[in-house]
């Protein structure tokens, strides 16, 4: 058996993969391709919601928000972890992301108009980002998978808080439920985008199924989220927009319109309405930190240095 046959009987009888295993360069490559761009897209993702802190409608809702976009840093950084212990560099990781050579989730490259927005985004994209998420609690890379584990439990907070404003706003006035309506007809066409382009069109879909970093192709996914927020947005009394949206008996799933496709490229594409404000946000935060992380540095120099000396010590 060659090594790469071991490595994949070990794939087939659910052994996970760990850092030290050996593995062929394009699985890690692969993995490190998306985590990465999921750890960007954590950290782009927090600055859609971010602009909503300050002009949150209540202390609770501010609490809430507060610590939905603070939980969206931390899984940020695992990430970032998960993808160092294939080798990749935290540094440049974060260079690609500011040249935009990697990607990051193209939702966070619109805006966020109103508070409704805020609803939108936790009961949709978060609700999204579980689908694609849950799944990969069981990826064939072990640091990845345990990863997700805590990520899920976060998301379904995320989730809910966010079903509760629109629950809120379309149980309030006109004014209010129309608002719901407005976050409703803008986000629903980019959480579908969310999942990917169609299987045909997915050119990495195979060959990650057969490493079980996926377990589900885009179009699965998909259809289990229409399948799931149809009935959500029916009890919260408002229309999805899309007039193509009807429950198939036969099928047992909601048939669907057709996505925009040419809207999704020109927004991976970095035409979309917020990608220049997003990258010039990232690239300020990262040259505002850069003082914390020169202080970081030299005081993991100078505690070494301390250690090396009382060593020094004992020695003599
Ligand atoms: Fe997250
Ligand atoms: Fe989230």
């Amino acid at each position: 058996m060659t090594q790469e046959q071991k490595f994949q009987a070990k794939i087939d009888e659910e052994i996970r993969i760990e850092p030290k295993d050996w593995m062929p360069e394009a699985y890690r490559k692969t993995l490190i391709r998306q985590i990465s761009q999921h750890a960007h897209s954590e950290i782009v993702g927090m600055l859609p919601e971010g602009n909503w802190i300050t002009r949150a409608p209540s202390l609770r809702r501010k609490v809430a928000l507060l610590a939905k976009v603070q939980d969206e840093a931390g899984h940020g950084l695992y990430l970032y972890s998960a993808a160092e212990t294939l080798g990749a560099e935290r540094d440049d990781m974060i260079e690609d992301l500011h040249s935009g050579k990697a990607k990051y989730s193209s939702i966070f490259n619109y805006p966020t108009l109103t508070w409704a927005d805020i609803g939108a985004i936790g009961w949709l994209v978060d609700g999204a980002a579980i689908m694609n998420q849950v799944p990969l609690c069981r990826c064939s890379y072990g640091p990845y998978a345990r990863a997700m584990v805590r990520v899920c439990k976060e998301e379904s907070f995320h989730q809910r808080q966010g079903y509760e404003i629109m629950l809120t706003l379309a149980k309030g006035t006109e004014e209010q439920k129309a608002m719901a309506q407005d976050a409703l007809n803008r986000w629903w066409w980019p959480s579908l985008m969310m999942f990917g382009p169609n299987d045909k069109d997915s050119k990495h879909t195979q060959q990650s199924m057969d490493w079980k970093i996926k377990r589900f192709t885009n179009d699965e996914l998909r259809q289990r989220f229409v399948d799931m927020t149809v009935p959500q947005a029916e009890y919260l009394g408002l229309t999805v927009p899309d007039p193509d949206i009807k429950w198939n008996e036969e099928e047992g799933h909601y048939d669907f319109g057709k996505i925009n496709w040419e809207e999704f490229w020109n927004v991976v594409k970095g035409n979309g309405p917020c990608n220049k404000q997003r990258i010039r946000a990232r690239k300020k935060a990262y040259d505002d930190g850069a003082w914390v992380r020169e202080a970081a540095m030299a005081y993991a120099e100078k505690r070494r240095k301390r250690s090396e000396a009382e060593a020094g010590i004992k020695v003599a």
